[in-house]
């Protein structure tokens, strides 16, 4: 694993940025995995303006999102769909059509899981994921456990991960209780993950992530276990690790 420090969340955005656009650029038909929450939102950013320059071709990019709401359709400005097609896919010129979010309106969400898997699987599987992750350490919406999750399933929002998403809705009340997340397991099936982290609220998950023991309590502790890490942190969210900084 490299851990790279950021002063702050534009040079965490520009370096992940820059891991992100040399996958796209080495090769072309990627498939990168991708998350949401304010993390990534400059990391996108910076994907654009590098498109808008020239130097980035998504035409034959596919894409994969790690989780969704259950219940917010498309429409919603609160679903993750909505917030990729806003921040990111409808500023490149990604197709459309390989672009892929897990569908929380699904009647069967069982069938949907097992669909999502499948879908990552028929793609070749994941070249590289962007992870954000939670003030708990979770990571998509695998949340503090008492096993890893292996596959994309279905998952009861924690009090915690409630809290801390209601400042994007109208109240606490709003947020969905539940969301369709790959498992740690499909995580762990990524070629190569990159992990971004911002700000002091972080530091307590990024150091028992990384320099913890790896337990389900802390989900994104599993990534100790994955061959080909990078995690790009700013300071603050580094502060409590140990000797990095
Ligand atoms: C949500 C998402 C995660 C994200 C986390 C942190 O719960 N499901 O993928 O990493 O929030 O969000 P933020 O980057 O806004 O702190």
């Amino acid at each position: 694993m490299r851990i790279y420090e950021a002063k702050d969340y534009q040079e965490m955005s520009r370096k992940a940025a820059n891991i992100l656009a040399a996958q796209v650029i080495l090769k072309p038909d990627c498939v990168l995995g991708l998350a949401t929450g304010s993390s990534p939102i400059g990391t996108y950013d910076q994907l654009v303006e590098g498109y808008e320059k020239g130097d980035l071709d998504f035409s034959e990019v596919k894409t994969v999102n790690l989780d969704e709401y259950i219940g917010l359709d498309h429409e919603n400005d609160q679903s993750y769909y909505y917030f990729m097609h806003q921040h990111l896919f409808d500023r490149i010129n990604i197709d459309p059509a390989n672009t892929n979010v897990p569908n929380g309106m699904a009647e069967d969400i069982a069938a949907e899981c097992e669909r999502y898997e499948e879908l990552i699987r028929s793609l070749g599987g994941v070249d590289i994921q962007l992870l954000g992750i939670g003030r708990n350490g979770h990571i998509g919406f695998n949340e503090p456990a008492d096993s890893f999750d292996k596959m994309t399933h279905c998952v009861d929002l924690t009090e915690s991960t409630i809290e801390a998403n209601k400042r994007f809705f109208a109240s606490a009340d709003d947020v969905p209780r539940q969301a369709v997340s790959m498992g740690s397991g499909t995580i762990m099936k990524a070629k190569k993950i990159l992990l971004i982290a911002c700000g002091e609220d972080k530091a307590d998950a990024v150091a028992k992530s990384f320099f913890g023991p790896v337990t389900p309590e802390v989900p994104a502790s599993i990534l100790q276990l994955h061959s080909d890490v990078v995690v790009i942190a700013d300071t603050a969210a580094l502060s409590k690790c140990p000797g990095v900084l």
